[in-house]
């Protein structure tokens, strides 16, 4: 998993060229593209600026000597390299394992190009089928919309227990819907979650990734491009 992991990451970090700004993503993958970009800050004079999706990555980021500034100086980010909890084969993938789903769609958005950074256990036939999809909720609205997702055929559960609930970077809490048969039409189930009042923002990540970076256990990493 770790050699998985770091083939991906560093196959991503050499794709980025210098004068660019780079949305960092979140999760164990991500921290060997930071590894990477260091090694190249430091090694090849690569000159970037990052914005970070989580309080965890800037913090690393910082740590290991990589430019940072915040969005409300970035207009648009030439790339962005995240990692995912599942992708499917037309690129469309479930976020927010490590919880920072919101601010991981805001820079995907934002961004010319996103690459997606995993093992090839996380590439799947069906969402849904091996994660949970994790939906970003305000503390107030919690029950409500636990039951507006049950009524779309998914089973939430409250990411750390109702009594001790995970917060998240922004101060909301997180609940992983599981489907008995995974999700048959993402664009539609994301449509649904986003009408939902109190729903912040949902994991499902659809026609944001371009590039898949599969990294395998001797260190090398497919490089892939979505058709269209
Ligand atoms: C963070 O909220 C997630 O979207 C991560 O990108 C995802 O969980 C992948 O993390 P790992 O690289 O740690 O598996």
């Amino acid at each position: 998993m770790t050699a998985q992991k770091r083939a991906a990451g560093r196959a991503a970090a050499d794709l980025v060229t210098s004068g660019q700004t780079v949305g960092l993503g979140t999760g164990s993958t991500v921290f060997y593209v930071l590894e990477r970009l260091a090694e190249r800050i430091r090694d090849e004079g690569l000159e970037i600026l990052g914005v970070p999706t989580s309080v965890d990555t800037e913090t690393k980021a910082r740590d290991l000597g990589i430019g940072l500034t915040t969005l409300d100086r970035v207009e648009r980010f030439h790339v962005t390299i995240d990692g995912a909890d599942e992708i499917d084969g037309g690129y469309r993938m479930i976020k927010g394992g490590g919880g920072a789903l919101l601010r991981e769609k805001v820079v995907a958005s934002l961004s010319d190009e996103v690459v997606t950074v995993v093992g090839p256990d996380k590439v799947v036939e069906r969402l849904g089928t091996t994660f949970d999809l994790p939906v970003e909720v305000v503390p107030f609205a919690r029950s409500a919309c636990s039951r507006r997702i049950a009524g779309l055929g998914g089973t939430p559960a409250v990411r750390g227990g109702e009594d001790a609930p995970y917060l998240t970077d922004n101060g909301n809490e997180i609940l992983d819907v599981h489907f008995d048969a995974g999700i048959e039409d993402p664009a539609a189930l994301e449509r649904a979650l986003d009408e939902i009042p109190g729903v912040v923002e949902s994991g499902l990540f659809v026609g944001l990734s371009h590039v898949l970076v599969i990294g395998h256990d001797d260190g090398s990493a497919d490089v892939r491009r979505r058709d269209g």
